[in-house]
């Protein structure tokens, strides 16, 4: 049992703190308890310095020239798509396409099946809990060819509805959901879902945009088609994001943006695509952030994301029954702190969430307010917006005890 020490027996916090230079300063003169890492997260000195490296030292445009400085940019490039590959157990890194954000990952994904395997009258089903970025896609994609387009119920835990959703997958050509969701935390059974949706010859696209910063990933185990997920969500640059995408699917759809290094031959007639990954990679890439990103990578690593996972559920369970504590609060999400990600949606009473975030961020306390862009979610759950705490390997239970008393000031103040 978790005592109210500051820490979490699984990894070494101050350690891992003071390599977090923006966690040294103060905000409002206090502390600062930055707690809104499901939006984006900090990141650590190695990070840093890794962009600064690339642009003190080798700064230079990717497979093209042929000088020193080329070659090692190109290298350093193609070296953070192994890592990326390695780090979810990609079959192989061709499999690794670098986008902008996950946004555009789905994206990618949603152009790729629906010029390539959709057509009027098939079925597209999503869940309640999706983030816009895995929801309007499909729903607009869905309009545009006619597609039947389902949503899975959420029940009032924050769970999938396992009985909506084997009625609703019968037949299905594509099934898109989140790993975990980034309003309630509840990190769904994406093996079980996929082996379900496949038995019905659905593509099963997976959005790990919550769940890749903070679980250990292996897409293989997992048999979804796509996978999708961020930089900037775990300790990386912002302006990368990275689909995965099984070798034949990727071979068999048509690339996204036309241009530049995605082609192999251009004639006056016809194009010929360059081999993958690069068929999806238009243009100069955001190599700087790339290389960024394959540092933050190895940062998870090396502290292990294993060891991550319990460290959060560990702060979940703390977080869970502190909060419960507190008179007049909301909390969505599943209630168990195993198997659901320290991301904690609420509301104080009758208080409006943005005041609550004004008054927290007073006393040096970062969260989000806002519908967190759910808000088919925000609709089921029958409010506007939430308040949204959400963790990370940085923090720890003295953040939860700063939250809760935030909380509390909160209602002294607007009572
Ligand atoms: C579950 C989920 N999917 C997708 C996204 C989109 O990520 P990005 O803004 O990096 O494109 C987010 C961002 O919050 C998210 O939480």
């Amino acid at each position: 049992m978790l005592k109210s020490a500051g820490t979490t027996p699984k990894l070494d916090i101050e350690k891992i703190k003071s390599d977090f230079p923006i966690l040294r300063r103060k905000v409002h003169g206090k502390r600062l308890v930055y707690l809104d890492n499901a939006a984006t997260t900090q990141k650590p000195k190695q990070v840093i310095e890794s962009i600064t490296k690339y642009y003190e030292n080798y700064n230079s445009n990717i497979h093209r020239s042929v000088h020193k400085l080329a070659e090692e940019a190109t290298e350093a490039f193609e070296s953070s798509r192994e890592q990326v590959s390695r780090f979810i157990n990609a079959a192989s890194p061709k499999e690794i396409i670098f986008t902008k954000n996950a946004t555009e990952a789905l994206n990618v994904a949603c152009r790729c099946i629906s010029e390539n395997s959709l057509k009027k009258g098939d079925k597209i089903v999503v869940t309640e809990m999706e983030h816009h970025s895995n929801f309007v896609p499909w729903q607009q994609i869905s309009k545009r060819i006619g597609c039947e387009f389902d949503i899975v119920n959420v029940d009032e835990e924050g769970i999938l509805d396992e009985e909506d959703f084997e009625i609703k997958i019968k037949n299905a050509k594509v099934l898109a959901f989140t790993h975990m969701s980034n309003v309630l935390g509840t990190i769904n059974d994406a093996k079980k879902l996929t082996k379900i949706a496949h038995r019905e010859g659905a593509i099963v696209i997976l959005d790990g945009a919550q769940s890749a910063p903070h679980l250990p990933i292996d897409v293989q185990e997992l048999g979804c088609d796509f996978f999708a997920f961020s930089s900037h969500k775990m300790l990386g640059p912002t302006g990368v994001g990275c689909l995965y995408g099984r070798e034949h699917l990727l071979l068999e759809a048509p690339p996204f943006i036309l241009g530049g290094d995605m082609i192999k031959e251009v004639h006056r007639e016809e194009t010929k695509w360059n081999d993958l990954p690069w068929k999806f990679e238009a243009g100069t890439s955001n190599i700087a952030d790339v290389i960024g990103f394959g540092e933050a990578i190895k940062y998870l690593e090396k502290v292990g994301m294993e060891r991550i996972k319990e460290h959060e559920q560990a702060i979940s369970q703390v977080a869970i029954e502190e909060l419960s504590k507190i008179g007049e609060i909301t909390l969505y999400g599943p209630r168990q702190h195993y198997n659901r990600g320290a991301v904690f949606s609420f509301n104080v009473g009758k208080i409006h969430p943005h005041d609550v975030a004004s008054i927290l961020d007073s006393e040096g306390i970062a969260i989000r307010s806002g519908h967190h862009c759910a808000q088919v979610l925000m609709e089921k759950l029958g409010v506007q917006a939430t308040s949204r705490a959400s963790f990370y390997l940085y923090n720890d239970l003295d953040d939860v005890f700063a939250l809760c008393k935030g909380i509390r000031r909160v209602q002294e103040v607007l009572s």
